[in-house]
């Protein structure tokens, strides 16, 4: 089938790899000329494993282009997925202007029916206000007596894993109520759809609001552990053994009930606080959702009031190493990664970072560039160097069976400060570390 991808993010990028990988002949479009450049050289804008080689032997067999041609893209696909970003506006509000944006080209280009997929996680309604925004152009145009679709189709991936879970989908939700299109979703979706049924076909308010749903839900158990991880701080309880207890419940389960330092990255955050938006906007009070919010915020916060107190509040002058500066491992974006949250309390006590991570040091010198108080360390031991602590702020697999006597040998003082709960506090009291993690004592 002919597919045209609008937005060459996360999201547009990967999906349009998978379906050239199928078959499918993919043109995607971008209004930044650098990317579409930078990805016809081969480079591609983000890490993400597995991506690269599908980009280049997909472009390279001619499955896959890329381009700044809006009316080439238009013209090209029967299916035409919007995939630009929704950033927050200044309310917490998800921003359309992009998303409309194109709606509107699609009009203005379009010569025959298409059927248009909202792919980007947009409040609920948007797809009427794409139908009406592509309705209005046609009619300005004089082209109203061409026929159209709009659709549902959120993207469920996951950084670190986008491509997999691209591939192999849990579920792929189709918001419609049109037969037709539904069966052209079927036969786009049809290589993924395999071993078992996947596709739930719902109507567009419902898919919009089934892709929020899943992610604040997946936060408010984070936030709901995070809560009980402190509290078993103060109570004396191990919170790992907490987490163990209740996983074991298949209604609960072992997913998404590790504590931590808050949830950070482009969706959890930011498809949080839209919903709460969409909420007040009715006048309706989300009162669990701002609560998984604020919770959060405040976790975010808690590692650096750990190393505040064990220094008595001066941390004037002291160093730190700070391992893990990505919101979570095998990615390296830092969008609300607690990593800032940490390092930048840290600067403002008069402290300095030395900070590795396998992937998002470019990311950090791109947000910070070049100041006193950080040094980008090549590897996760030179960060040690003199250092009154050890910070971990992201479970990386290399962070965790580290050389703890050398890490010993090199700290100036041994006492390490753990986001993650990545090891065990008795050996490491043992080994004459000070230890401090989350929920546990
Ligand atoms: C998330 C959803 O998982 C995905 O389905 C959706 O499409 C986009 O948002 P992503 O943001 O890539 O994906 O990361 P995810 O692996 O879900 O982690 C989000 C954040 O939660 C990270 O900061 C992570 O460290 C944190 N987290 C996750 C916890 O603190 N504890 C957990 O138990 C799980």
């Amino acid at each position: 089938m002919k597919v045209t991808v609008f937005g060459i993010g996360y999201v547009g990028l990967v999906q349009a790899a998978i379906l050239a990988e199928v078959g499918h002949d993919v043109v995607c479009v971008d209004v930044d000329a650098d990317k579409v450049e930078a990805l016809k050289q081969g480079r591609i804008p983000i890490y993400e494993p597995g991506l690269e080689p599908l980009v280049k032997e997909n472009f390279a067999a001619g499955r896959l282009s890329f381009t700044v041609d809006a009316a080439h893209g238009v013209k090209h696909g029967e299916v035409q997925f919007i995939a630009v970003g929704t950033p927050p506006d200044e309310d917490g509000s998800a921003d359309l202007k992009y998303v409309l944006a194109v709606a509107s080209t699609i009009a203005e280009h379009m010569e025959s029916h298409k059927i248009v997929v909202d792919k980007s996680t947009v409040p609920v309604g948007t797809g009427d206000r794409v139908k009406a925004k592509i309705a209005e152009v046609l009619q300005n145009k004089g082209k109203s007596q061409l026929t159209f679709d709009v659709i549902s189709n959120p993207e469920f991936l996951k950084e670190g894993s986008a491509v997999a879970d691209c591939m192999k989908p849990d579920r792929i939700v189709i918001g419609t109520d049109n037969k037709d299109a539904e069966d052209v979703m079927r036969e786009l979706y049809a290589p993924f759809n395999r071993n078992h049924e996947k596709i739930i076909v719902m109507d567009v308010r419902s898919a919009e609001l089934t892709k929020y749903a899943a992610n604040c839900m997946l936060a408010t158990k984070i936030s709901f552990m995070n809560e009980m991880a402190n509290l078993a701080e103060i109570l004396g309880a191990d919170i790992e053994a907490v987490r163990h207890g209740i996983g074991s419940d298949p209604r609960i389960g072992y997913h998404f009930i590790y504590p931590g330092v808050g949830y950070g990255g482009s969706c959890f955050p930011k498809d949080v606080q839209a919903l709460i938006q969409t909420a007040d906007h009715i006048k309706f009070d989300a009162k669990v959702l701002k609560a998984v919010e604020a919770r959060n915020n405040e976790q975010k916060t808690t590692l650096f009031a750990k190393i505040h107190k064990h220094f008595n509040g001066d941390l004037k002058g002291k160093t730190f190493a700070l391992w893990g500066l990505s919101f979570k491992p095998n990615t390296d974006d830092m969008r609300e990664a607690p990593a800032r949250v940490v390092m930048e309390a840290l600067w403002e006590a008069g402290a300095k970072v030395q900070a590795f991570d396998p992937e998002a040091m470019n990311e950090t010198q791109r947000i910070y560039g070049n100041r006193d108080d950080l040094l980008l360390c090549g590897t996760k031991e030179s960060a040690l160097k003199h250092a009154d602590g050890l910070i971990i702020v992201t479970e990386w697999q290399a962070f965790r069976a580290p050389d703890f006597d050398l890490i010993k040998t090199m700290l100036s003082q041994p006492t390490i400060f753990d986001g993650r709960n990545m090891y065990d506090p008795k050996r490491l009291a043992k080994r004459g570390f000070t230890y401090y993690s989350v929920g546990r004592q």
